[in-house]
């Protein structure tokens, strides 16, 4: 079966965009090739991870972001997006046009802790901030409501007494994120290759 080319859009460190690295080189994602990754912010960690795997990777200025993202798209045939860590919102046009091609991780169960406002960091400071024992992550399609598409995967993680919102931060991507990504890549990836045949 004809593989998916995956981009992966990124605004920060990537270690999302590294399991998803790690799980190509391990054959765990093996429906799709990642082909393209994309920043909105030049200092992004996540480029030099994509460059070090052999990925093309590039900076797009935010003023037209969307249009270069499209020509980067269509050159480079992508047949799925994956928003891992992307921390800027995508207009409903650009979602409408891609439904059903784009997936986006979150971390919180979402529909708690999520939409405008609720990213990064922020997140997991809510959760503490509202006491709740269970957090975790969320994998889901996008749409034109931030947050708002179908689920594909969800993976709980306990909220223990002592955490801060970098030490949750750190084992709700460890227990939850960077096993989430890769496997919802790859069930989309079989879906996509499914009706292509
Ligand atoms: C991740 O925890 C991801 O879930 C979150 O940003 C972090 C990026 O880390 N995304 C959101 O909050 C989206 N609303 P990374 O750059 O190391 O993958």
């Amino acid at each position: 079966m004809e593989k998916i080319n995956i981009a992966v859009l990124i605004s920060g460190n990537g270690t999302n965009l590294q399991a998803l690295i790690d799980a190509e080189r391990d054959a765990l994602l093996k429906s799709g090739t990642l082909t393209l990754a994309v920043s909105d912010r030049p200092g992004a960690y996540g480029l030099e991870r994509a460059k070090k795997a052999g990925i093309p990777a590039f900076a797009v200025e935010r003023e037209s972001f969307e249009e270069t993202l499209e020509a980067l798209l269509a050159k480079h045939k992508i047949g799925l997006i994956v928003l891992a860590g992307f921390l800027r919102i995508l207009s409903p046009g650009f979602a409408k046009r891609w439904e059903g091609r784009v997936i986006n991780i979150h971390p919180s169960l979402i529909p708690a802790f999520c939409g405008q406002g609720y990213y990064g960091l922020r997140v997991h400071e809510a959760v503490l901030e509202r006491g709740v024992k269970w957090t975790g992550a969320t994998v889901h399609y996008v749409n034109a409501v931030p947050d708002g598409g179908a689920i594909l995967l969800q993976k709980p993680v306990a909220v223990l007494p002592c955490d801060t919102a970098q030490s949750l931060q750190q084992r709700v991507q460890r227990e939850a994120e960077w096993e989430l990504l890769p496997q919802a890549a790859e069930l989309v990836c079989q879906k996509l290759a499914e009706a292509k045949k």
